[in-house]
């Protein structure tokens, strides 16, 4: 028979864990008060050089907080803002100092990281590049490399993968597919779900995918699939293929680049959005330009600048290796380190497995 003693000190114990559990939930709200209490402290407008012009044409840019200053090189703040450049470096200089940039509340961080979702891309060694379990939801993963390096394989492998239940590296969700380069092939959807044993008709069904006719086009889908989460649809993945296509082709022009990067960082930014907002995971595409700058190393840098570079929580760079494989390098991660690796393309999509590679070279 348990005592009234015991009884006592079984309450008092559950007592004490929900005041230790209170504790730790008021630092996290103090946190994130803080944190909020900052951020409006410190405005676009505290920043020396932002007259109220400039601010208001900052402000059509989609640039609202001190963030989207801080990414911007000189050049495009300038532009944007209708500003010398030598005002431009120093506003961005201030912006970056007040934000301490590369700092993230401990707590706050670790907040965020319970609730990140993974899905598996197929490859063990890719999955290992990327921290361990594939790409994050809450994160946007960018890949960019030369034609036929297997951007757009990855995406249609990561629509299927999301898939899967959690035990096997997927989301137990579905996919949203945008194809702004008409690349979106069901016969290879299908050709990868059987390979994994699935069935290839449900499987295209758990895949929305809308065809972007031009950048603006791209940017409204955004707000459809906001509604389509909002009806319940369980959307884990979102995969733009390509994400900066339409933007390089529309905006072309030398005198369009600034108002090309204003479009493309709103875009992500809301993109971003929907990410952190409904746990979702966001793989994008990109393009490469030749480098004529550069005589030596890889002659190729990705389209969209430092813009995409910042938005982008981890970006790949995927170019063909030896004997059909595919070589993926992390650049420029926030928390893992620059390392390089290789995977193939099968019948399956991507995988670790060699001998069911293709070799079309
Ligand atoms: N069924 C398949 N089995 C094996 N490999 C395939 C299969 N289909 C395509 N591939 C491989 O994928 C390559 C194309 O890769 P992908 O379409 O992902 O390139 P990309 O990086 O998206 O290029 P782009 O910039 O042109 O869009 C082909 O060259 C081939 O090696
Ligand atoms: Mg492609």
């Amino acid at each position: 028979m348990t005592s009234l003693k015991e009884i006592k000190e079984e309450v008092l114990g559950e007592e004490k864990q929900k005041m230790v559990e209170e504790t730790d939930n008021e630092k996290i709200e103090k946190a994130e008060k803080k944190k909020k209490k900052e951020e409006k402290e410190t405005k676009i407008s505290d920043l020396p050089g932002i007259g109220p012009a400039a601010l208001q044409k900052l402000e059509d840019a989609g640039i609202f907080d001190l963030m989207g200053v801080a990414v911007l090189t000189p050049g495009e703040l300038a532009d944007m803002a209708g500003l010398g450049e030598a005002v431009a470096r120093k506003a961005i200089q201030a912006a970056r100092k007040m934000m301490s940039l590369g700092f993230q509340d401990g707590m706050e961080f670790s907040e965020r990281r319970k609730e990140v979702g993974f899905i598996s891309t197929g490859s063990k060694n890719l999955d290992n590049l990327l921290g361990g379990k594939g790409i994050e939801t809450k994160a946007i993963t960018e890949a960019y490399g030369a034609y036929g390096s297997g951007k757009s394989q990855l995406g249609f492998t990561l629509a299927i993968r999301v898939q899967l239940p959690l035990e096997m590296g997927g989301a137990n969700g579905k996919a949203v597919f945008i194809d702004t380069e008409g690349t979106f092939r069901p016969e290879r959807m299908k050709q990868i779900a059987t390979g994994f044993g699935l069935n290839p008709e449900s499987v295209l069904k758990n895949i929305f995918v809308a065809r972007a006719f031009n950048s603006d086009h791209q940017i409204l889908l955004l707000d459809k699939i906001g509604e389509m989460i909002k009806n319940g649809e369980p959307i884990k993945l979102i995969v733009i293929d390509s994400l900066t296509a339409h933007f390089r082709a529309e905006f072309s022009g030398r005198g369009m680049l600034a108002d090309r990067q204003q479009k493309l960082n709103k875009y992500l930014h809301n993109i971003m959005k929907i990410a952190e907002q409904y746990n979702i995971a966001v793989y994008v595409t990109n393009q490469v330009m030749a480098n004529p700058g550069m005589m030596f190393g890889d002659p190729t840098t990705a389209i969209g600048g430092n813009i995409v570079a910042h938005a982008s929580t981890y970006r790949l760079y995927l170019r063909r290796g030896k004997k059909g494989s595919r070589v993926a390098k992390m650049i420029d991660s926030p928390n893992l380190p620059e390392n390089e690796t290789i995977f193939f393309l099968s019948t399956k999509g991507v995988t670790d497995e060699e001998a069911e590679a293709v070799v079309d070279e």
